[in-house]
């Protein structure tokens, strides 16, 4: 059976193409399914950098991702960005081009951070009405991701999956479902990830993330800077069920390790492959049900809570200024750091 999300083929397990491995890639061409690349690394690079990106997409399968698009923004939308992520694409023969539901700046300036946006019905308009003209310059398969966050709007009139949810469906985009972020967000504002994950269109969703995290007791943090931890692979599990099964791209941009090391983190995902996949109700990631059995296809192993911090304090949300906040907890990085494409 051939899963295919919005038309698009499941690539397989693919890993974020970064600077530091561009030797090891042309040196001996590893056997990895295809490339995600931070769009922003490239569109205004006509060096090696690029030179090493056509290489590369002659060979695999390669995907844009990018970081400063800013849908929520109030700020108009950058045509001559759209350009060149256009141009870029026709180029590498990109398969589609993501970035995430979030703003990134306003009045010109660019925070390199993937700010929250409320969930309202005036953000939603907003932000379909903008996705419907990227659609219509880009030319090309647009997927958005759900951010991980550390702070929400009280504003806030529906959670973030019927947000992400009606976004997909109303501007007729692909989902890029963010499994990490999906942990992160909800250990973060003390919700429920697996509810996330069941509650999306699962046939809009084109593509998984995941990365490793910080854990700073009272909240996450995403460093995208280690392994992926269990209840991770365990949230993955779940949508890889529901969805059938989608490109799988694993990010790692701090203390990143030699390529084998990267390349053998994504593939612990095979262990998945094998399993029954939906339709039919998905087991629960948590402790069955009295009563409740097993789906044909499952694995024997118990599986885990998703907490993984029983001394966990508890996430305290102060307000303030319109925003709920993380409040206490240890001296962390920046809160709404993401990553900064790389600087060649
Ligand atoms: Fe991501």
């Amino acid at each position: 059976m051939t899963h295919l999300r919005l038309g698009h083929q499941n690539l397989g397990l693919g890993v974020g193409l970064r600077s530091v491995h561009f030797d090891h890639i042309l040196r001996t061409w590893p056997d990895v399914d295809w490339f995600e690349i931070i769009s922003e690394n490239y569109m205004d690079s006509g060096g090696r950098p690029r030179y090493v990106l056509r290489q590369i997409a002659e060979r695999y399968a390669v995907v844009m991702h990018g970081v400063s698009l800013s849908i929520g923004s109030t700020d108009p939308l950058d045509i001559e960005y759209l350009k060149k992520l256009k141009t870029l694409a026709r180029e590498v023969n990109a398969r589609w081009i993501s970035d995430h539901v979030c703003w990134t700046g306003v009045l010109g300036r660019n925070t390199h951070d993937l700010l929250p946006v409320p969930f309202t019905e005036e953000t939603l308009r907003h932000v379909v009405e903008r996705i419907r003209t990227v659609q219509d310059v880009l030319e090309r398969p647009f997927v958005l991701e759900n951010p991980s966050s550390y702070v929400t709007f009280t504003g806030s009139s529906m959670e973030e999956h019927e947000f992400v949810a009606r976004m997909a469906e109303e501007a007729d985009c692909g989902l890029l479902l963010d499994v990490n972020n999906v942990y992160v967000s909800s250990f973060n504002h003390d919700l429920d990830p697996e509810a996330f994950i069941r509650s999306l269109p699962h046939d809009r969703i084109v593509q998984f993330h995941l990365a490793g995290h910080s854990n700073y007791v009272t909240h996450l943090i995403d460093t995208h800077d280690g392994q992926v931890i269990d209840p991770v692979w365990d949230l993955y599990r779940l949508a890889h069920r529901l969805t059938g099964g989608v490109s799988t791209l694993l990010e790692w941009d701090a203390k990143i390790p030699p390529f084998p090391e990267l390349h053998d983190e994504v593939l612990k995902a095979k262990r998945f492959m094998g399993e029954a996949l939906t339709p039919g109700p998905s087991p629960s990631l948590t402790s069955p049900q009295p009563g409740e059995g097993r789906p044909a296809g499952q694995e024997e192993k118990a599986l885990p809570e998703v907490d993984p911090s029983p001394g966990r304090p508890g996430v305290r949300l102060g307000e303030g200024q319109g925003v709920r906040a993380l409040s206490g907890g240890e001296p962390a990085p920046h809160p709404l750091h993401h990553i900064r494409p790389e600087v060649e």
